[in-house]
C-alpha cells in the first residue's frame, strides 16, 4: 500500500470525542516510550505526524490520523513506565480499556512491545485483559534495530514461551524499527488485508 495522504484529524479526551467511527481503524498500544508514535510517522513516511518525545509520557490523549482517505490511526498514551501520578496513569487506563471496548469500527489493536526488555508483567496483564475481552490484536516488536539479527530468535522465543501459557496458538507478530523502516511492508500489508475484508471488496 501507498501512502499518499496522512492527516492529523483530532485528540479526544475520551472514546466519546473521537470521529465518527465509520471507516476501519487501527490503535497503536503499548508501554509508554516503546515507539508508538515513531512507528505511525515511520509506516505513513511523515516525520511529524505523531508527536514523539525520548522522555516516556508524552502521547497524552486519543489522536487520530485519516489515511488515503479511507482508513484510521489511531496513537494513544501509554501504560506503566511515564512518570506522571497515579491518578493520572488510572485515568489514561480508563480511556484506553473504554475505547478498546466501545470503538466499533476498531478492527485490529497492534499491542508494541520493546523486543530488548524481555516479557513485561504490565505487558502480560494488558494481553491478559486484551484476550479476556476479546479485542483482535497483533503483536509488533519495536526498536528491532537494537538488537542483533542473529539474537532476535532467541527474544521472540521468550516472549512466546510466556505467551503459550495464554494462548493457542500464538497470537501473529511484525518485528519492526522506526529507524530503518523495518516492518513497513508488512505492517501496511497487513492493514490492506483487513481494509479489503472491512470493506468487502474482493
Ligand atoms: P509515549 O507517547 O510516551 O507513550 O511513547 P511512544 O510509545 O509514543 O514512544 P515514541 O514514539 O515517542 O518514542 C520513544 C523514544 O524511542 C524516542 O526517543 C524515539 O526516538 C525512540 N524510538 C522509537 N522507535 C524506535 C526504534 O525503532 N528504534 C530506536 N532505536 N529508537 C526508537
Ligand atoms: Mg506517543
Amino acid at each position: 500500500m501507498i501512502v499518499s495522504k496522512a492527516e492529523f484529524i483530532k485528540s479526544s479526551g475520551s472514546f466519546r470525542e473521537s470521529p465518527e467511527g465509520n471507516i476501519p481503524e487501527y490503535a497503536f498500544l503499548g508501554r509508554s516510550n516503546v515507539g508508538k508514535s515513531s512507528l505511525i510517522n515511520m509506516i505513513t513516511g511523515r516525520k511529524k505526524l505523531a508527536k514523539t518525545s525520548s522522555a516516556p509520557g508524552k502521547t497524552r490523549l486519543i489522536n487520530h490520523f485519516l489515511i488515503n482517505d479511507t482508513w484510521y490511526l489511531c496513537d494513544l498514551p501509554g501504560y506503566g513506565f511515564a512518570k506522571v501520578s497515579a491518578t493520572i496513569k488510572g485515568k489514561w487506563e480508563k480511556m484506553i480499556k473504554d475505547y478498546l471496548l466501545r470503538r466499533p469500527n476498531l478492527v485490529c489493536s497492534f499491542i508494541l512491545i520493546d523486543l530488548r526488555h524481555g516479557p513485561m508483567k504490565n505487558d502480560m496483564a494488558f494481553l491478559e485483559w486484551i484476550g479476556e475481552n476479546q479485542v483482535p490484536f497483533c503483536i509488533i516488536y519495536t526498536k528491532a534495530d537494537k538488537i542483533s539479527r542473529s539474537r532476535r530468535q532467541q527474544y521472540v522465543s521468550a516472549y512466546e514461551k510466556k505467551l503459550s501459557a495464554m494462548w493457542s496458538p500464538l497470537p501473529k507478530y511484525i518485528i519492526s524499527s522506526s529507524s530503518n523502516p523495518e516492518g513497513r511492508d508488512e505492517i501496511l500489508g497487513f492493514i490492506s488485508e483487513c481494509n479489503k475484508q472491512f470493506y468487502g471488496s474482493e
